[in-house]
């Protein structure tokens, strides 16, 4: 094998061909993006990059710019894949340039998902995904500005967050009872959902659009489905993103919700490889998803450029993320199991806590707002799926790390 592709200059590409180098490939690897910056990091889009654009931090990018030349690295930014020629090895990019790859790997990732209304393309109505986004969005989140959140995913929470922060008058619509619902599960959702409220967000849950008021090509104010007209200066749209699986489907490669893949983040093709947002992938406790965290995108991508090289690779791990909103750190690991036993440790009252969910007694979730150091330890609990009588873990001073050595 003399070539190398990586389709997708993003967290996952770009660990992906920093393995490659790292384990001593020495051929040919070129990375493909469509947009024209080197791999970055996504998390402070919605933060960080929101409230001061002037000064993105030092450690935006991956690597610093000379890193690829150095690594001799390919980087083909600004342009698209447009297909994948199987016949003749190669990746073809719009424009008519061939790229020969014996090996690819897809990390197209995906885009936001668009309101289906009139207004959802106006100027001032903002999707979150790419830096321009942020500086776009960054430009109508002004002190005073009037915002309207659509969808409290994780997108959703953060940029009410950072609108509040600079001093924005934030409505926030979710149609389900409460935000991050889909992730945190009913009860923590609704204490997320407090907090938000208790620090200014005008929160309607259990609430849909029904459409938008359109002003000189800009949205003037949002109708609810309750009738309800909420008048505003800028609408932020979080509604979950559209995976990119053309370029693998076209290809005729097998994809359902996302490129399917196995432990090996081997596509249909042996000679063709996903990771990140875009791989439906086992999940650890067993069906198929798509992970859309960061740890994903950076551990898969690593993965899948040791399989690429023939390495032995058993890719199943359980989705860990976090989310920073306000003063709280959010972290989840694992998932929350049908009729979950949930038990608290710490105290929910002052944000410092950290709570299990259960499937019988083993630990299948691990969640903590404000005490990261117990999802080091909780993360391991869940990897081992760890057995444990809950009104112990409801205990402080029971020591989960003692748990989890007695587990080994
Ligand atoms: N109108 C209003 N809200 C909607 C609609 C709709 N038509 N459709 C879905 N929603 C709500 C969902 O109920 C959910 O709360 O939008 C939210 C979407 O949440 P996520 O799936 O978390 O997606 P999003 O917040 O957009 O994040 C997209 O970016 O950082 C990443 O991890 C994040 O990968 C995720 C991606």
């Amino acid at each position: 094998m003399k070539s190398i592709a990586v389709v997708g200059a993003n967290l996952a590409g770009g660990r992906a061909v920093e393995a490659l180098r790292a384990a001593g490939f020495d051929g040919q690897i070129t990375l493909i993006g469509e947009e024209p910056w080197r791999p970055y990091e996504r998390p402070p889009l919605s933060k960080e990059v929101l409230w001061d654009p002037a000064n993105v931090p030092d450690n935006f990018f991956l690597q610093d710019e000379g890193w690829y030349a150095e690594n001799r690295i390919d980087l083909r930014l600004g342009v698209r894949a447009e297909a994948l020629d199987l016949t003749a090895s190669a990746v073809q990019l719009r424009g008519g340039d061939h790229v020969r790859a014996d090996r690819v790997l897809l990390a197209t990732g995906g885009s936001p998902r668009k309101l289906n209304m009139e207004g959802a393309d106006a100027a001032n109505v903002h999707y979150l995904r790419t830096r321009d986004d942020a500086l776009r969005m960054a430009a109508d989140l002004v002190d005073g500005a009037r915002i309207v959140i659509v969808g409290m995913g994780v997108i959703g929470a953060e940029v009410a967050a950072s609108a509040v922060r600079l001093g924005c008058r934030v409505t926030a619509v979710e149609p389900l009872a409460a935000p991050m619902i889909r992730a945190l599960g009913p009860q923590f959702g609704h204490w997320l959902g407090e907090e938000h409220r208790k620090r200014g967000v005008d929160t309607r849950f259990s609430r849909g659009i029904s459409g938008m008021k359109v002003t000189d090509k800009r949205v003037t104010a949002v109708q609810l489905d309750d009738g309800s007209l909420i008048e505003c200066d800028a609408v932020v749209v979080g509604i979950g993103i559209e995976p990119a699986t053309s370029l693998a489907r076209d290809a005729g490669l097998t994809t359902n919700n996302g490129i399917l893949t196995d432990r090996q983040c081997r596509t249909s093709n042996p000679d063709i490889f996903a990771a990140g947002d875009v791989a439906e992938q086992e999940g650890f406790f067993g069906g198929r998803i798509r992970q859309e965290t960061y740890q994903n995108a950076a551990d898969q991508g690593q993965a899948a450029a040791q399989a690429m090289l023939g390495q032995t690779v058993d890719y199943c791990k359980p989705i860990w993320y976090w989310s920073d909103q306000f003063d709280l750190n959010i972290q989840f690991c694992g998932h929350i199991p049908v009729a979950a036993k949930v038990t608290v440790r710490g105290d929910m009252e002052s944000n410092a806590f950290a709570a299990f969910f259960q499937a019988g007694d083993t630990i299948e979730g691990v969640l903590t707002v404000n005490r990261a150091p117990d999802m080091g330890v909780g993360k391991r609990l869940v990897e081992r799926r760890v057995a444990a009588d809950s009104t112990r873990l409801a205990d402080p001073d029971f020591s989960l790390r003692e748990l989890l050595k007695a587990a080994r």
